[in-house]
Formats: structure tokens, C-alpha cells, sequence
């Protein structure tokens, strides 16, 4: 079987490579391998969420799906009073973001692996970040991703999603839509738009 970037267990043999790039005018390095999402350069999605995500100073912050962790490792770095936790289903992902929040000198994260909403148990947020696995099934993994926001969100708490215009674009806006009743779309580029919402 083919084997996917959000495989949970990749088999692949890894081809570790190490990616330098400017986010929010500071500089980062990214581990990154083979078998993970967007392993050669950030991600022209991801990089336009990092680029327009709004946090506030205090609180917790989720980043769903963080690959090797670029976004929640951004997140953690610019805002040092949040406590970012990220997580993955891909095993080989985790283990990358883990080590590239010591890369990055970032202490206020935690990373954990698992399925959706799983690894964060009961805890809520004051935001949720994604770069949401669209090809990971829209049923089976964005639907369920974008309802578990909202019970998983303080009130006043935004849910801060990147996606593809042309992959799966009108239909998570109007996903979010339907599940927190408006959404704003707070940036655009290459294709992407960031879509924000808030639960009130
Ligand atoms: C589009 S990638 C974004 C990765 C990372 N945030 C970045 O910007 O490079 C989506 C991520 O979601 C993860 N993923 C897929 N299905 C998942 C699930 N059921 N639960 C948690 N994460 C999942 C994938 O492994 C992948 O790393």
C-alpha cells in the first residue's frame, strides 16, 4: 500500500534533510525526512498561516497536525507566554517536531502523538492552528477536525485554518462555516486563504 505523509508509522527509510527559512522576519531550522509532509520547504500554505496568524500574549494554543512543527514552533517562539501544544498522527512527524522545538529554542510546547482530538484529552484552547491533511479525507479526518474546534475552544477562542482555494477550499469554508456560524478570511496568496473563525 501506498504509504502517505500521515501515515501513523512510516516505514519508509528516513532521508533526514534540514530546512533554513525566515518566518516572521526570525530565522528557524527545521529537521525534516522523508515520509513527512512538505520534507524539502515549508509549505507555501503553512508559511501564509504563519505569516497571518493572530494569538493573544497568554494561554494555550493547539497546532493540529504539525508535521515537524513549523507552525506551532513559530507560534511558541513570537508568543513565549502561550503554551502551544502540537500534535500528529504520523510518528516520524512527532519525533521532528519534538526535536525541532530544542532546535529552535522553544520550551513552551508540548508534543504529542496521536489521532485528531485524541492526544489533548479534555483541555481546551484559546486557539486552534491547522494546516488541515485534506487528503487525508475530508469525512474521516477535516469534518471531525473542525466540529472537535469548537467543543475544544474557549468562548472568544478562534479556530486558524489554511487551505488550498482550489483543494477542498469552499468546502471547509462552508464546513466552518456551518459549525461556528461566520468566518473571515484573513489572508489570501498563492492560491491559499487563511479562514478565521470564533466561537461565540
Ligand atoms: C498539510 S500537513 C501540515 C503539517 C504541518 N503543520 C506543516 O505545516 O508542515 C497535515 C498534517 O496532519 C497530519 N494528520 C493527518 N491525519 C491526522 C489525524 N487523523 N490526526 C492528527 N494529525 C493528522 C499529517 O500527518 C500531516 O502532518
Amino acid at each position: 500500500m501506498a504509504e502517505h505523509y500521515f501515515t501513523r508509522r512510516p516505514t519508509s527509510r528516513k532521508r533526514l534533510g534540514l530546512v533554513r527559512c525566515r518566518l516572521r522576519g526570525r530565522e528557524f531550522e527545521f529537521f525534516t525526512s522523508s515520509g513527512v509532509f512538505s520534507s524539502r520547504r515549508i509549505d507555501n500554505g503553512s508559511r501564509l498561516l504563519i505569516e497571518s496568524m493572530a494569538l493573544p500574549e497568554r494561554g494555550v494554543v493547539l497546532d493540529i497536525g504539525c508535521g515537524y512543527g513549523p507552525v506551532g514552533i513559530v507560534a511558541a517562539k513570537l508568543w513565549p507566554g502561550l503554551e502551544v501544544w502540537m500534535t500528529d498522527v504520523n510518528e516520524r512527524a512527532v519525533k521532528l517536531a519534538d526535536r525541532n522545538a530544542l532546535r529552535n529554542g522553544v520550551e513552551n510546547v508540548v508534543v504529542k502523538q496521536g489521532d485528531l482530538y485524541e492526544p489533548v484529552g479534555e483541555r481546551v484552547f484559546d486557539a486552534i492552528l491547522s494546516n488541515p491533511p485534506i487528503s487525508a479525507g475530508f469525512e474521516r479526518v477535516v469534518e471531525p477536525l473542525v466540529s472537535g474546534a469548537w467543543d475544544r475552544l474557549v468562548d472568544g477562542g478562534s479556530l486558524q485554518l489554511v487551505v488550498q482555494t482550489n483543494k477542498g477550499g469552499r468546502a471547509l469554508a462552508s464546513l466552518v462555516e456551518g459549525r461556528f456560524g461566520a468566518l473571515e478570511v484573513t489572508a489570501r496568496g498563492g492560491g491559499f486563504r487563511v479562514l478565521r473563525a470564533v466561537r461565540c
